[in-house]
């Protein structure tokens, strides 16, 4: 049923679930038992969850995984994953081990700096506009001291403005763009309040500019708002070694291996409708650890995306060689990520993350991150060129499939021992569990 609601966020949120409950359930008490069955009992515990959001009925859980033994630059990590995908901890934990023996993964923080952008429009003569700046600039970091006091004891704080004519692309627009240096928090809401001070600053020093004309006086701000595309924070993360060594149970042949390993990478980088897929299982790595230390993946996944596209052309993240014998495999992405502020203290689950993580700076945390989603990439990409990514998959689907149907024990050591020698496809599972129950 389609219906309008007036007033529904002042509602109690025992009456917003009868109002779902009664308005788009045909056995409301059901509904309403389904919705507080997420309910935690620890009601301070559940307050906290509520809080998080508005207009909350209940918790909506999402797995959390461990991928063991990432050694990165030296040091083992075990990584907190949170997805809904079966697969990818399994395929994240088995390329960590096989890499662990191979030397292990290198990352490196290459640059840290977000960016921020005031959009205005000014009409007038663009020099006077420039005259402007130039001797407005230190007011803007003059004024938003008392905002980047605490940020500077800690390293960090505005680290340029510039203004930047686009009146090529867009009548009238300009810009400031500013470059924050935000240490271990993510910075959003310091670059935003940064950035609305500027164009407080911005629009009360152009009144009283004496080259300004009436006209010329009146800039108008249309918004200002930090970018989540961030070409000038980025992280690369690599794994190396001799074509040889890369042979296993799976790879008997590994020059073999190796050659269609890159050919499969070439594919990505030149093919759009298979570089959006290859990231994608890039993402799958990055997006679990993200989400698990408390992070904002949709800022995660705007950013990477349109680095995949810098060149004009979606393209893949990562790349591939063999040189001299030697089997190369990295990707350099842009990441903005905080271990301090927003839901990193807040977050129960988050905080145990961060923990088991050994409390990493967010340069730390970007090369976990990096290296979480190589290590995905590897995986899948290894797959796909030995044995097929199904093989993997469909032994995890399985599970899934076998809990949608409640499958007794009996049932699931039957169904295991079927298909130890025929091929898994939810077809077959679904027959095998009604001609059991026959
Ligand atoms: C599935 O979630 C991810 C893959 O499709 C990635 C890839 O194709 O490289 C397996």
């Amino acid at each position: 049923m389609s219906q309008a609601v007036s007033g529904f966020s002042k509602l109690s949120k025992e009456e917003k679930i009868n109002w779902i409950a009664t308005t788009y359930f045909a056995n409301p008490s059901e509904a309403v038992a389904t919705i507080k069955q997420y309910w935690n009992s620890d009601e301070k515990l559940q307050q906290l969850h509520d809080e998080f959001i508005e207009n909350t009925i209940s918790n909506f859980y999402l797995p959390m995984g461990i991928a063991p033994n990432f050694l990165i630059n030296g040091k083992y990590k075990t990584v907190p994953m949170v997805i809904e995908e079966s697969s990818v901890v399994a395929a994240a934990a088995k390329s960590a081990k096989y890499w662990s023996t191979r030397g292990g993964f290198k990352a490196t923080v290459l640059n840290s700096e977000k960016i921020g952008q005031v959009h205005f429009l000014y009409k007038g003569d663009v020099q006077k506009l420039e005259q402007f700046f130039i001797q407005t600039k230190p007011k803007f970091f003059k004024e938003t001291e008392s905002i980047t006091k605490n940020m500077q004891k800690r390293g960090g704080g505005i680290l340029d403005i510039e203004l930047r004519n686009k009146t090529a692309e867009l009548e009238n627009y300009f810009q400031l763009h500013a470059t924050f240096e935000t240490k271990d928090s993510m910075g959003a809401n310091f670059i935003n309040s940064c950035l609305e001070q500027f164009a407080q600053t911005l629009k009360t020093e152009a009144q009283q500019f004496e080259l300004f004309s009436e006209e010329e006086k009146n800039i108008q701000v249309v918004m200002s708002i930090l970018s989540n595309y961030v070409p000038n924070c980025i992280v690369r993360a690599e794994v190396s070694c001799k074509v040889e060594d890369l042979a296993e149970k799976n790879i008997q042949n590994p020059i073999e291996f190796a050659e269609k390993f890159v050919q499969a990478v070439r594919i990505a980088e030149i093919e759009p409708f298979r570089a959006v897929t290859h990231n994608k299982g890039i993402m799958n790595g990055i997006d679990a650890v993200v989400l698990a230390t408390g992070n904002d993946f949709r800022a995660v996944e705007a950013g990477i995306h349109a680095y995949a596209s810098k060149n004009g052309n979606y393209s893949s993240l990562s790349h591939a060689k063999i040189e001299n014998g030697i089997f190369t495999f990295w990707m350099e992405i842009p990441l903005a990520l905080g271990t301090v502020g927003g839901l990193t203290s807040l977050h129960p689950l988050v905080k145990i993350a961060l923990e088991i993580l050994g409390k990493p700076t967010a340069h730390e945390l970007m090369e976990i991150v990096a290296v979480t989603g190589l290590a995905q990439n590897f995986a899948a990409l290894r797959s796909l060129t030995t044995t097929g990514i199904q093989e993997g998959h469909m032994k995890m689907h399985i599970n899934n499939i076998l809990n949608q149907f409640h499958a007794t024990k009996e049932e699931r050591i039957t169904i295991a021992k079927h298909f130890e020698n025929n091929t898994i496809s939810h077809a077959s599972v679904v027959e095998l569990i009604e001609s059991l129950r026959k």
